[in-house]
């Protein structure tokens, strides 16, 4: 499927269903421009090129990606947001909704650099306007047994990665979350070492399934969930996605991760989801599906093994968990 197709082309079942598909001018408004902004100049002049084509083909919404997963509920809007990590904020998974309110998304800049041949410093607004956003679903899992059916909005990562063209030397890609301590209250605490950092290796990070993520149920992201832009690596556990991302670092060797320098022997760099590989204070074979009363059990790779297990082919999971 590609985005030059025409819209008479695109059938129905790829676009969003309606009542969960953005409405435009809003999404706009909030994810790619200053409201304010909008208001003086028109709307026009503030939205990517790409947006303004969809726009006047009329097709109002975003479109569903192939790569989505079909035929699971999706969990509800008030759960995915009233139920979050979010260290920045508050240790507590029922506050950061509350806490998170009035953080600012907006001036919001990332810088993407180290072993790369164009480093660039984007203006939110540029860096959403480097791919047309889509729709992907994707069962998410936490390390802590919990799981939710989110549907994200976003492109691949890659698209981001091949702009700045890694050079030959990259092969991990650092990512770094905000350090804003008067804003996020949990980082007036030693909770964690701050800023929170993740990473991926290069392959990783190139592959189609990792996302660039900035809204979710067609409209912009919820603060609480990593507004404005945050990762989306749905075969790692949820914590490999770090929210509210504001540096994007190629190096040649694996970078250090928050998790995994708090706690080396329960977060490995990897953390594939692997019910084969307990944590070593509980079981990772069953989650909880938020919303469901009984446990299922959890899939290899979160079930997206079909795509990414030959990633790892060769290693062995248990020491590289
Ligand atoms: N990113 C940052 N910056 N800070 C965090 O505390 N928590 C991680 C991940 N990304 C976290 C983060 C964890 S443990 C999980 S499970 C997911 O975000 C939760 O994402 P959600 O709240 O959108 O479901």
């Amino acid at each position: 499927m590609t985005w030059s197709r025409k819209a008479s082309e695109i059938v129905s079942s790829e676009i969003t269903p309606r009542q969960l598909v953005l409405d435009r001018r809003k999404f706009l408004a909030g994810a790619g421009a200053l409201a304010g902004a909008a208001a003086l100049t028109g709307l026009k002049s503030v939205v990517s090129p790409r947006l303004s084509v969809q726009a006047a083909a009329g097709i109002d919404g975003i479109r569903k990606s192939s790569l989505s997963t079909t035929g699971e509920k999706l969990t509800p809007l008030k759960d995915i947001t009233h139920y979050n990590n979010y260290y920045e904020f508050s240790t507590d998974k029922y506050e950061p909704a509350g806490l998170a309110k009035d953080f600012r998304t907006r001036p919001w800049k990332v810088e993407v650099g180290g072993l790369v041949h164009n480093p660039k410093t984007y203006d939110l607004d540029d860096l959403l306007k480097l791919a047309p956003p889509e729709e992907r679903v994707y069962r998410m899992r936490c390390v802590e047994g919990w799981s939710m059916v989110i549907p994200w909005v976003g492109f691949p990562l890659s698209a981001l990665l091949k702009r700045v063209e890694p050079l030959g030397s990259a092969r991990y890609v650092a990512f770094t979350s905000l350090y804003d301590p008067r804003q996020m209250p949990g980082q007036q605490r030693g909770v964690l070492d701050w800023p929170y950092e993740e990473g991926l290796r290069l392959d990783e990070a190139m592959h189609p399934l990792a996302i660039l993520c900035f809204g979710m149920y067609g409209e912009p992201l919820p603060n609480q969930d990593g507004a404005p832009v945050r990762v989306v690596v749905p075969w790692k556990y949820g914590f490999k996605s770090a929210k509210a991302i504001v540096k994007v670092r190629l190096t040649d060797s694996q970078p250090p991760t928050t998790w995994n320098k708090m706690a080396p022997g329960e977060y490995g760099f990897y953390s594939n989801v692997n019910p084969e590989v307990d944590h070593p204070r509980w079981s990772q074979a069953t989650e909880r599906r938020i919303g469901e009363f009984f446990k299922r059990k959890t899939l290899k790779f979160n079930g997206y093994g079909d795509q990414v297990a030959q990633l790892y082919s060769g290693m062995d999971l248990r020491k590289n968990f």
